[in-house]
């Protein structure tokens, strides 16, 4: 499959010409492939240049007025439409994600599940998108809310969910009226090819959705010429700590602020009464589900010394017998996303000392025939399998402590108090997910008001967040936007304050109001 950006036909009317293969291709080709056999190339991609990412830009702004001029209950149905396509081609996409980023099948399902999640509670929205009629302090004057669309939204998402992250920025955005240009990884380019074939036939007129096919370097400066170009009014990504920082640095000179869901060093408390059966399964999960590539994976257990050793066994335990392979198996865990991420992970594991105890499987690094795993489903020379690592001991000061590791390594560490334990928790300085397991409703509110996290599990892992409360995080992991459900409305649309004055005079706030007469000395 060869996959292009797909320009809309506005681009070819503003330029008069028409933007051909070679155009497109201004970033050269790149190759998509099967994480779990690497000689399969799932789609040849044409890379955009810094241009092709400002012409799509220009082609969404020039249809965004015309969008939004569509009535708000009508976007809705588009996106309604949107919802039923994709549920009608769930398996087909989920393949499609099994395919391209290594995700177990039954996880790739359950990410198609959340973009219809998405648009089921978007489709209302379209007719709920309430302002306020507010009375005025003055008479024969009336005051308003109006949520208006921010215009041309710039919408750039990492591959380790590659079509449900992008549809949490593509709904609501959509929904509200504003045009948006998408870059998607490019790792993750069929994926998010499929889902924009599909968001497009969902009746959206042309032009309202642009994909661009670009690497990051080229894409951010795109972005920088199309925001001097007054092409971009709200920038959404979601990735690094390391790339956010530079986005919002260049949003904040164009005085945005743009919404940013970043990495993440998700810490579980396991406190003296927790259900440790419950926290096994949950770590088991958090921490290497999507082979531990969410940003709300799990980085490190932060268990009371009294249950360290139980927990480190029955986890290591748990983890060691885990189904591990091929993806289209039921698995725990696949390969990595792609070699850019294998080889960082390598780096991770660089980063064990020799005061750490490591388990969870039969070595560490690569699965390969010479370093095998028990149990292996498939061939592991044929893919980016990697140990699944549980390193206890962590203290912190450790790199393993403060940074995000993304991929499937986890951390033990322990505490006495629970004060202590939400420093830990908090140390590192991110603060995206959360988890405590306990029975002690003392617990629960202590970590609850702690905890520097945008999202809080109790008895539940860091992962696996509904998609329609608000997801986010605040210090490394973001600042501050939200995502999902109504909130995220306030990341698509500005305020616009309204007031009608009907008495035929000039009346002056807070100047001509009338007063009335209390007798402040009054006491029983
Ligand atoms: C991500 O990894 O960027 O809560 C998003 C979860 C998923 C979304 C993860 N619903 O783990």
């Amino acid at each position: 499959m060869q996959i292009t950006s797909e320009l809309s036909r506005h681009d070819a009317d503003l330029t008069g010409t028409h933007p051909t293969r070679a155009d497109l291709a201004g970033g050269g080709w790149y190759r998509s492939v099967n994480p779990a056999r690497t000689s399969e190339v799932v789609a040849e991609v044409a890379l955009g240049d810094a241009g092709t990412f400002v012409a799509a830009c220009r082609a969404a702004r020039a249809a965004q007025r015309g969008w939004a001029g569509v009535p708000a209950p009508v976007r809705g149905r588009a996106v309604g439409y949107a919802g039923r396509i994709v549920e009608a081609n769930a398996e087909a996409l989920a393949r499609l994600v099994t395919t391209e980023v290594g995700k177990p099948y039954a996880e790739a399902l359950g990410e198609v599940r959340e973009i219809i999640d998405t648009c089921d509670f978007f489709v209302g929205e379209g007719r709920r998108l309430y302002g306020e009629t507010v009375p005025s302090e003055m008479p024969d004057k009336q005051l308003f809310t109006f949520r208006n669309p921010v215009g041309v939204v710039a919408v750039v998402t990492a591959g380790n969910f590659p079509v449900a992250v992008p549809s949490w920025y593509l709904v609501p955005a959509l929904l509200t009226g504003n045009a948006v240009v998408w870059k998607p990884a490019e790792y993750a380019a069929a994926s998010a090819h499929a889902l924009y074939r599909m968001f497009v036939r969902a009746g959206l007129p042309d032009g309202v959705l642009q994909l661009v096919l670009a690497d990051g370097a080229t894409t951010f400066d795109g972005l920088s010429a199309a925001l001097d170009a007054g092409l971009v009014d709200k920038v959404g990504f979601t990735g690094s700590t390391a790339v956010g920082t530079a986005i919002g640095e260049l949003c904040g000179r164009h005085l945005q602020s743009p919404c940013l869901e970043l990495g993440g060093k998700n810490p579980m408390v396991v406190t003296p009464s927790a259900p440790l059966d419950l926290a096994v399964e949950g770590a088991l999960f958090a921490g290497f589900g999507t082979a531990g590539q969410r940003c709300t994976s799990l980085g490190t257990v932060i268990v009371h010394e009294s249950r360290h050793d139980e927990l480190l066994a029955r986890f290591s335990a748990a983890v060691e017998t885990a189904p591990v392979g091929e993806p289209t198996a039921p698995v725990l865990m696949g390969p990595l996303l792609e070699q850019r991420f294998a080889d960082r992970f390598e780096e991770y594991l660089g980063w064990i000392g020799p005061h750490h105890k490591v388990s969870g499987s039969t070595a560490i690094g690569r699965i390969t025939r010479d370093q095998p795993r028990a149990g292996f489903v498939g061939d592991p020379s044929e893919g980016l399998y990697y140990h699944p690592t549980i390193v206890d001991g962590l203290r912190p000061d450790d790199a393993l402590f403060r940074h995000e590791t993304f991929g499937p390594i986890v951390g033990v560490t322990t505490y006495r108090t629970l004060d202590e334990a939400i420093e830990l928790a908090n140390a590192p300085g991110y603060g995206l997910s959360s988890s405590i397991y306990t029975t002690d409703p003392i617990d629960v509110f202590a970590f609850r008001t702690g905890i520097s996290a945008g999202m809080v599990s109790i008895n539940n892992s860091t992962s696996g967040a509904e998609a329609h409360l608000p997801f986010g995080g605040n210090g490394r992991s973001g600042n501050g936007s939200r995502q999902s459900g109504r909130w995220v409305l306030d990341q698509f649309t500005r305020w616009q304050a309204v007031n009608w004055d009907y008495s035929g005079r000039l009346q002056k706030a807070q100047m001509d109001v009338a007063e009335l007469t209390a007798d402040l000395d009054f006491r029983l």
